[in-house]
């Protein structure tokens, strides 16, 4: 295990873009100046108030959407390990009592594939309450860890996550169990369009199966924004 640990960086993710390509290197910055969430938002990323990490990995035959979800699956096992709360909102967001406690976000370029995961680990609520979705902590949770600990699971299950995917091994129902949004009604949000529907499950590429007034259709997490009506 290979993990470099930096006081300040723009963002793990672009770190891991910036160097010369070494497999399984982990990074973890205390603080991040231009921390990046998915679709394009920003991450707060105040110093120690968050776990700021990044994985870099061979590119993968997988879709992106298949990764992601993987990858989400691993973080919410290493979480799993401090409370049976957590669960998972597709496509790789854990939560926890309703609010956002993690997200993920890969990335893939021509010669690697970044996985970077944020965990909020002492933020006040009220410190989170200006962000899109409602979000919290480990600390506001009253959860305790040990920061190596996590650092050290999160990263294990990330690169056996990493060779599920690699061996076509990586099994969406195992998924599919840790998200109640599967068999729940949702409401769905595609760019300017919102509309009602209710998810069925998770196909083998990763896409959120739901059925609409129009029919069934498959979601690709980076065309839409799932929400629990
Ligand atoms: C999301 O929008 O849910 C994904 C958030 C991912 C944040 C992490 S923090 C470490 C890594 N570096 C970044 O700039 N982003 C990811």
């Amino acid at each position: 295990m290979k993990i470099l640990y930096f006081e300040e960086l723009p963002s793990t993710n672009d770190y891991l873009k910036s160097v010369p390509f070494e497999p399984f290197l982990g990074v973890v910055a205390l603080s991040q100046t231009a921390g990046r969430g998915r679709r394009g938002k920003s991450w707060l990323s105040e110093r120690e108030k968050g776990l700021y990490f990044s994985l870099l990995f061979p590119p993968l035959k997988e879709n992106l959407t298949l990764a992601g979800l993987a990858f989400g699956y691993a973080t919410y096992l290493a979480l799993k390990e401090l409370s049976p709360d957590f669960y998972l909102k597709w496509p790789n967001d854990v939560y926890i009592n309703g609010k956002k406690v993690a997200g993920v976000l890969p990335e893939i370029l021509k010669d690697r594939l970044i996985v970077g995961v944020g965990i909020n680990l002492l933020y006040a609520e009220e410190e989170l309450s200006s962000l899109s979705v409602p979000a919290t902590s480990l600390k506001a949770q009253g959860i305790e860890f040990n920061y190596d600990l996590l650092v050290s699971n999160l990263y294990n299950q990330l690169v056996e996550h990493y060779h599920l995917l690699d061996r076509g091994f990586f099994k969406v129902d195992e998924f599919e169990k840790a998200c109640p949004l599967v068999g729940s009604p949702v409401k769905v949000i595609e760019g300017e369009k919102v509309y009602n529907a209710f998810a069925l499950g998770v196909d083998r590429e990763g896409a959120l199966i739901v059925e609409t007034s129009e029919g069934i259709k498959r979601l690709f997490s980076a065309e839409v924004s799932v929400r629990e009506v």
